[in-house]
């Protein structure tokens, strides 16, 4: 083994042997920070993770159709939407990573996941914060489980000796950034630490079978300080979203080995912790923009459950030289496209405004089933003609302006139903698909010039 000096790049984890300005693997500026590697002669890092194997026997190949005994052993927290997002419970012996920007509500959700004495053992390390002030947290929080033991520490070797004379069911490094490993020379929180000291406590949490829980810290550009890093080696990844302003938090699996990555679990931030919020739609919808022009609800699909939000655009003549287009919760190459669509095939001057567009509860809509119900709302904006009361859209939309239809039509169908809402457009399709007796609130539309059938005609000036 021998030492020399790299530099490796605090986004992706690239490592080069000359400072550079630019990484030129994941292209981000002024990321090369300094770090001590040992490299061995056949160039392997010498902490690298390597995954358990019982030592002295190499296991033989064996067909994929082979009967084994593995389950997977899962505990429930009895919180149902981190439950659900998991996968259906933690699995054991897994490395769970929660990510998320400060003060988001990271912390809370970890003591509250514990809250209850179930018989297994947490050690809880906090790299952060004192024995006192969780304990006061923990307090207010009303969790009480003598099972949950503090510590304060961040050499990673002594917190893998303490956890193999405590033997608990889980570990929580609460932050991973915080932690460090004596033995290199670099400060806690660069990718070396943090790899180094993540590669630690798999190894440990493979080898004994507990359950690893990482906290994480996003950098200013949103990912996790050596994201590539940490996502290789932990088998979950959970994102912690949510506007900081408002009370609503979300938890979004990335990466799932053990369980779909399409589940989001809603919370929302109160005096006593998060509490789980099991009707999403009626939080995310609001009372008070009916009847104004650019607001719209659309049902979107968030893993295997209908979510019903609203979309608000907001269409104004531009002062700029080329008109603005502002993005908030939806891809703004979709919204580019959309924009681009209404103006060929409705004619509509969209180059001659600036367009802001909002999801409500911060909420991203990645699919495209959320076109039509972007589209509604940046037609009804520019026209200023608001949509007809309690109408839902859902729906995919075309480069030719045709309305495609979009999977799980009955469940947005139903859904939309619960909520009270009377009108819902759709694709043709969609609606000709639906298993359901009832029709008669059901709008199917081909062309997205249909969608002007959904709105009011236009407020006359002396109605304001
Ligand atoms: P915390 O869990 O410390 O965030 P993180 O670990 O992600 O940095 O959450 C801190 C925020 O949550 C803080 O701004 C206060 C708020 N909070 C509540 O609103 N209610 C509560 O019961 C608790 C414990 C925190
Ligand atoms: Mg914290």
């Amino acid at each position: 083994m021998k030492s020399m000096t790299v530099y490796v790049c605090g986004e992706c984890g690239y490592k080069n042997t000359k400072w550079l300005g630019r990484c030129p693997s994941c292209g981000a500026w002024n990321s090369f920070e300094e770090s001590e590697d040992e490299i061995s002669r056949s160039g392997s890092p010498k902490n690298a993770y390597r995954p358990m194997i019982e030592t002295g026997s190499t296991p033989a190949p064996r067909p994929i159709n082979e009967e084994t005994d593995v389950i997977y052993e899962r505990s429930l927290t009895g919180i149902g939407e981190f439950d659900r997002v998991v996968g259906g419970g933690m699995v054991r012996g897994s490395v769970i990573l929660l990510s998320g920007e400060p003060g988001i509500g990271k912390s809370t959700l970890l003591l509250q996941l514990f809250a209850v004495k179930t018989g297994r053992k947490i050690l809880y390390v906090s790299g952060e914060e004192s024995f006192s002030q969780i304990k006061i947290r923990a307090k207010r929080l009303g969790v009480d489980n003598p099972d949950l033991l503090l510590y304060n520490e961040t050499d990673v070797t002594r917190i893998i000796k303490t956890a193999d004379s405590v033997c608990p069911d889980f570990i929580i490094a609460d932050s991973i950034q915080t932690l460090y490993e004596p033995s290199s020379s670099s400060a806690p929180g660069s990718i070396v630490q943090v790899k180094n000291c993540a590669s630690a406590l798999v190894s440990y949490a493979k080898s004994v079978g507990c359950t690893v829980l990482l906290v994480g810290h996003v950098n200013k550009e949103g990912g996790v300080s050596g994201p590539k890093v940490l996502e290789h080696i932990v088998d979950t990844v959970l994102h912690f979203e949510g506007d900081r302003s408002q009370s609503y938090r979300m938890i979004r699996a990335v990466k799932n080995r053990f369980g779909s990555t399409n589940e989001i679990g809603v919370f929302e931030m109160t005096e006593a912790g998060l509490k789980e919020v099991e009707n999403p739609s009626e939080m995310l919808l609001s009372e008070n923009t009916i009847g104004i022009s650019g607001c719209v609800a659309g049902c979107v699909m968030e893993g295997t459950r209908p979510l019903c939000v609203e979309i608000q655009a907001l269409v104004t003549p531009t002062v700029f030289p080329s008109a603005r287009r502002n993005s908030n919760g939806v891809d703004y190459n979709r919204l580019c496209l959309i924009i681009a669509v209404l103006e060929k095939r409705l004619g509509l001057k969209f180059w001659e405004n600036d367009v802001y567009i909002n999801v409500t509860g911060g909420l991203r809509l990645d699919s495209p089933g959320a076109d039509l119900a972007i589209a509604l709302a940046l037609i009804s904006s520019i026209t200023d003609r608001p949509v007809k009361k309690n109408t839902i859209c859902f729906g995919e939309l075309g480069l030719a302006g045709e309305c495609r239809s979009t999977p799980f039509g009955d469940v947005r169908i139903n859904e939309s139903r619960r909520l009270g809402f009377e009108t819902i457009v759709m694709s043709k399709n969609n609606r000709d698909k639906y298993s359901g007796r009832k029709t008669s609130d059901l709008v199917g539309i081909s062309k997205v010039y249909e969608l002007l059938k959904v709105l009011e005609p236009k407020k006359n000036d002396d109605d304001v």
